[in-house]
């Protein structure tokens, strides 16, 4: 009997020929698919895809109730963030809303004498990028599930934020309350509203966006 394709590598020819052994001892004509088809139960599948289901369920849910879905920084703006940020810094930088971790993670890596702490309420985001900690360790980062408007910011360096225009008008008075003199805002797309930029950086169009600006601000 020739060799099905998918049986030509060492791993999976011996299971084939355990299942055809087995088979034929019984006096039947071996059938390799029925022999493997208990190694996966019936159940795994369904399990799989109502995960994959919940999880889909979560962020879009996550999404309206927060006014924003989690869209990453494109690599043009962390690398713009990355440079913004005084290569110096050893204080606290937080990320306001920090989605799959793409913005707090490299922040991390160049930044190794900064303490970063990312804010995100979507669970699906947010355990992807603690599960994230598990292959790349960054120890000076902290991903914390809760909301931006809940953080302290009394002792912050650096704020980066990537949310939407109607956070932006919420965190504009409490950045002003809790904010230190000095601390730079890098704000991704949406301005605070009222402030003046010291620097607005033009990113051009990108396949999601017709234009995306980093606003540059000194409190
Ligand atoms: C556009 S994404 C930006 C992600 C990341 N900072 C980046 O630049 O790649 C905005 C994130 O903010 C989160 N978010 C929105 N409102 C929030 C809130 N009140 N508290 C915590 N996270 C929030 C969303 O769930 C989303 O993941």
């Amino acid at each position: 009997m020739p060799l099905p394709p998918q049986y030509r590598t060492p791993t999976t020819y011996r299971r084939f020929y355990i299942a055809t052994k087995a088979t034929s001892r019984r006096g039947g004509f071996p059938n390799p698919t029925l022999e493997l088809s208990p190694m996966i139960p019936d159940w795994l599948p369904y399990l799989l895809n109502g995960i994959l289901l919940l999880a889909i369920a979560s962020i879009i849910y996550y999404g309206i109730r927060l006014g924003i879905t989690p869209m990453p920084s494109s690599r043009k703006a962390v690398a713009t963030f990355l440079n913004l940020i005084p290569d110096a810094i050893d204080g606290k930088i937080v990320d306001l809303g920090s989605g799959w971790g793409t913005l707090a993670y490299p922040i991390a890596k160049r930044f190794p004498d900064a303490s970063i702490v990312g804010y995100e309420l979507s669970p699906i985001p947010w355990l992807y990028s603690r599960l994230k900690s598990l292959f790349v360790r960054r120890p000076n980062l902290t991903l914390r599930r809760q909301s931006v408007f809940d953080a302290d910011l009394s002792d912050v360096d650096v704020v980066v934020v990537y949310l939407h225009p109607a956070a932006m008008r919420k965190l504009g008075p409490k950045f002003e309350q809790e904010l230190r003199p000095g601390t730079l805002v890098l704000s991704n797309t949406f301005p605070v509203p009222k402030w003046e930029p010291a620097q607005t950086i033009h990113l051009g169009k990108s396949w999601l966006s017709t234009s995306n600006d980093i606003y540059v601000y000194h409190v």
